[in-house]
C-alpha cells in the first residue's frame, strides 16, 4: 500500500506521519508539503531515517508537480491534510487560504482521476457547521448538521468540502470526509492557543485571552484524531462524511489556567484583549457515527493529554523556541501588537 500524505510536515499530518509507520510497517508514505511557515522538516527528522518514508517539498495546488507526483508514485491513498488551517490569518487575508484549501484540494482531486486511486480522503474541521450557542449544552453537531460558516478559513474549508462531494457524485471519486473537533498534542505550531498558552506562559509573557476567554471548544488528542483517519481509509465507507470528538469541551479560561497549574506559573500573566472578529462560540461534535460504524472511541482523556502535552513542549524547546526566534516574531507583533487590553 503506498499512501500520499499531504501536509504532513504540519502538525496533525506529522502525528499521521508517525502513527501510520507504526500501525503498518508494511506501507510505503510519501509526504508532500510546501513547507510554508507552519511545516517543519525539523519535525520528520526520525521518520526521513525511515526508508518506508519519502518527502516531496511541493505545493498541492502546483498542477505539473503534483500531476509528475502521482504519474511517478501510483498512489494507492491519498490523505489530504494540507491547508492553511488559522482562523486569525484567515480573517487578516484570506486569498492564500482560497488557493490552498480549495484548489488545491481540485489539484490533488483531479490527479486522482486521472491516474486512480482507491481512496481519497479530506481532512475537514467541525468548523464547518459554524457554531452553537453556548446556552443549548444539549446541542452537538452531528453529520447531518447544514455547513454555515464564520470565517474564511472555514468557509475555504467548506468549500472543499462540497467540492469533494461533487466530485464524488459527478466523476465516481472513492472518497470520504472527516470533520474533527479542535485537536492538541506534539508539534502543534505556538500560534495555537494550547502551544501560544504554553511557550508565553513558560517565557513570563501575557498571555492573550480572548473577550472574556467564555468560548468553548471540544478538544481531541492528536493521536486519537490519527486513529480514526487510519480507521476510515481502511474501513469508512465511500462517499461518506465522519465526524470526531470524544465529548471533551472546555471553555478557553479553562484550559489557560490549566496550563498555568501544571506549569506552576501565575494567573496574573492572564491578559483579557480584543476578541476575534466573527468569533465562534461553541463547538460541540456528535460522534456517534464513527464510534457506531467504526467502533472508534478516544484512548486519551483530557487530563492525561494535557499533562503529555505540557510536558512534550517542557522536553522539545528547541523545537518550538527555533520557531519563536523566527519569522514568527513579526507575526506576533502584527497579530496582537494591535489588540487591545480589555
Ligand atoms: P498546520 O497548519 O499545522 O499544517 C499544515 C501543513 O500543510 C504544513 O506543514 C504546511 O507546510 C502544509 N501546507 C500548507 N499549504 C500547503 C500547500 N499549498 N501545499 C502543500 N502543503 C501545504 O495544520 P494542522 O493543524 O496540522 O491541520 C491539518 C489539517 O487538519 C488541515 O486541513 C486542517 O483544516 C485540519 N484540521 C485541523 C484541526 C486542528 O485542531 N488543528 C482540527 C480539525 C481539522
Ligand atoms: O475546530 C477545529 C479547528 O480548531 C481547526 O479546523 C483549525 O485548523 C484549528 O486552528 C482550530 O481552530 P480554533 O480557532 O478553534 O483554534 P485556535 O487555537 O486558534 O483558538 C482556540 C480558541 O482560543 C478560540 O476560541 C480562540 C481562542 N484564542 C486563540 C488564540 C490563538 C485566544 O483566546 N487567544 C489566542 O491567542
Amino acid at each position: 500500500m503506498k499512501i500520499l500524505i499531504t501536509g504532513g510536515a504540519g502538525f496533525i499530518g506529522s502525528n499521521f506521519v508517525y502513527y501510520m509507520l507504526k500501525k503498518h510497517p508494511d506501507y510505503d508514505l510519501v509526504c508532500l508539503d510546501a513547507l510554508t511557515y507552519a511545516g517543519n522538516l525539523k519535525t520528520l527528522d526520525e521518520a526521513l531515517k525511515n526508508e518506508r518514508f519519502t518527502f516531496v517539498k511541493g505545493d498541492i495546488a502546483d498542477r505539473e508537480l503534483v500531476f509528475e507526483l502521482f504519474a511517478k508514485e501510483q498512489f494507492d491513498i491519498v490523505v489530504n491534510f494540507a491547508a492553511e488551517s488559522h482562523v486569525d490569518r484567515s480573517i487578516e487575508d484570506p486569498g492564500i487560504f482560497l488557493k490552498t484549501n480549495i484548489l488545491g484540494t481540485q489539484t490533488l482531486m483531479d490527479a486522482c482521476r486521472k491516474y486512480g486511486i482507491k481512496r481519497y480522503h479530506q481532512v475537514s474541521t467541525d468548523e464547518v457547521y459554524g457554531d452553537l450557542p453556548l446556552d443549548r449544552p444539549d446541542l452537538f453537531f452531528t453529520e447531518e448538521t447544514p455547513i454555515h460558516t464564520s470565517s474564511p478559513y472555514s468557509a475555504s474549508k467548506a468549500s472543499a468540502d462540497l467540492l469533494v462531494q461533487a466530485y464524488h457524485r459527478t466523476f465516481g471519486l472513492p472518497i470520504t470526509i472527516s470533520r474533527c473537533s479542535n485537536n492538541y498534542g506534539p508539534y502543534h505550531f505556538p500560534e495555537k492557543l494550547i502551544p501560544l498558552m504554553i511557550a508565553n506562559a513558560l517565557n513570563d509573557k501575557p498571555l492573550p485571552v480572548y473577550g472574556e476567554g467564555l468560548n468553548v471548544r471540544d478538544w481531541l488528542y492528536v493521536e486519537d484524531h490519527c486513529k480514526a483517519i487510519d480507521m476510515i481509509i481502511h474501513d469508512g465507507k465511500v462517499g461518506e462524511v465522519y465526524n470526531i470528538g470524544g465529548h471533551n469541551e472546555k471553555t478557553n479560561i479553562y484550559i489557560v489556567k490549566k496550563i498555568l497549574e501544571l506549569l506552576g506559573k501565575s494567573e496574573d500573566l492572564i491578559t483579557f484583549v480584543t476578541d476575534r472578529k466573527g468569533h465562534d462560540l461553541r463547538y460541540a461534535i456528535d460522534p456517534t457515527k464513527i464510534k457506531n460504524d467504526l467502533g472508534w472511541e478516544p484512548d486519551t482523556m483530557f487530563d492525561d493529554g494535557i499533562v503529555k502535552t505540557v510536558n512534550w513542549y517542557l522536553e522539545n524547546r528547541e523545537w518550538w523556541e527555533t520557531i519563536l526566534r523566527g519569522e514568527y516574531q513579526n507575526y506576533y507583533e502584527k497579530m496582537y501588537g494591535k489588540r487591545d487590553i480589555i
